[in-house]
């Protein structure tokens, strides 16, 4: 059976779209049938964080507006086999999503087009498209930064997920929660500017998946149009990486938490040696 799995957050700008296609390619990288849907209508990002944005023809409003068929709209990744993406629509108008037309695309992938795992890229905020984003999911990952204002956002994406979601409205149990501390910066922490990672655990109390560190890496990856977690030289992509890996149940313990030790010529000359 497909797993829906919801990455959101309140907030934005604190790494969704990285880490849905970080997190989607690591996850189809161990076999899996998996597909990334865009779900920030008007703002189309994925695709361009996966390098597609010029094999765009049809779109997930197109989909759900029967102008195409998931044949058509899905993009299969040309480095990770078992890998697609459903893009999002251009298009200003943000109730092109229905509650009905994303329940049957997404029946659709799941049982026509068997995939194991169909990851949503929420939009930022708390209307349509966010909560239709999550409203389907077994699981969410919530993507949080080290700040106060972005926890607070957080606190409330995990009330609405145990609350309003169709699962907890039809009584058929809870969506399972993790926290993914994204942009992560130890030496920040240190000085006070940024909340540490028990701050952050013990704030949400749901179970940490990852801590992907602030990483030149990001920047570097979406520009080129490559998922992060392709970079496996990179801190941020080997953070993914483990992310999955423990999201697949593996026991993996957490890096990028410690600030790196400074050799002795570093802290003398207070740069790299
Ligand atoms: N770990 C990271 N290190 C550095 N920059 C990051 C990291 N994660 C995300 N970013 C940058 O933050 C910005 C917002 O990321 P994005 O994934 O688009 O967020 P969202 O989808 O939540 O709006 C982008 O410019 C992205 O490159
Ligand atoms: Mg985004």
């Amino acid at each position: 059976m497909a797993k829906i799995v919801v990455v959101t957050s309140g907030k934005g700008g604190v790494g969704k779209t990285t880490s849905s296609a970080a997190i989607g390619t690591a996850i189809a990288l161990r076999g899996f049938k998996t597909v990334i849907i865009d779900f920030d209508v008007g703002l189309r990002n994925l695709d361009l964080v996966l390098g597609c944005e010029r094999r765009v023809v049809y779109d997930f409003v197109n989909v759900i507006h029967n102008e195409a068929t998931l044949n058509q709209a899905l993009i299969k990744d040309k480095r990770v086999d078992s890998l697609y993406i459903l893009p999002a629509s251009q298009t200003r108008d943000k109730d092109a999503l229905t509650e009905a037309g994303v329940k049957k695309v997404l029946d659709d992938l799941a049982n026509e087009h068997k995939f194991d795992y169909i990851i949503c890229d929420s939009p930022a905020g708390i209307e349509k498209g966010a909560m239709l984003a999550m409203y389907y999911a077994d699981e969410a990952i919530v993507v949080t930064n080290p700040e106060v204002s972005s926890v607070r956002d957080s606190d409330r994406i995990l009330g609405i997920l145990s609350s309003k979601a169709h699962k907890v409205e039809k009584g058929e149990g809870k969506i399972k929660e993790y926290l993914l501390l994204t942009r992560y910066a130890p030496e920040r922490v240190a000085k006070g500017e940024m909340l540490s990672v028990e701050d952050v655990k013990d704030i949400l109390s749901i179970p940490l998946l990852g801590v992907i560190p602030e990483s030149k890496a990001v920047l570097k990856a979406s520009n080129s149009g490559v998922p992060v977690s392709l970079d496996k030289e990179s801190d941020a992509g080997q953070a993914y990486l483990d992310a999955v890996a423990r999201f697949l149940g593996e026991d993996v313990p957490h890096r990028f938490i410690e600030e790196e030790k400074k050799g002795f010529l570093q802290r003398l000359f207070g740069r790299k040696a």
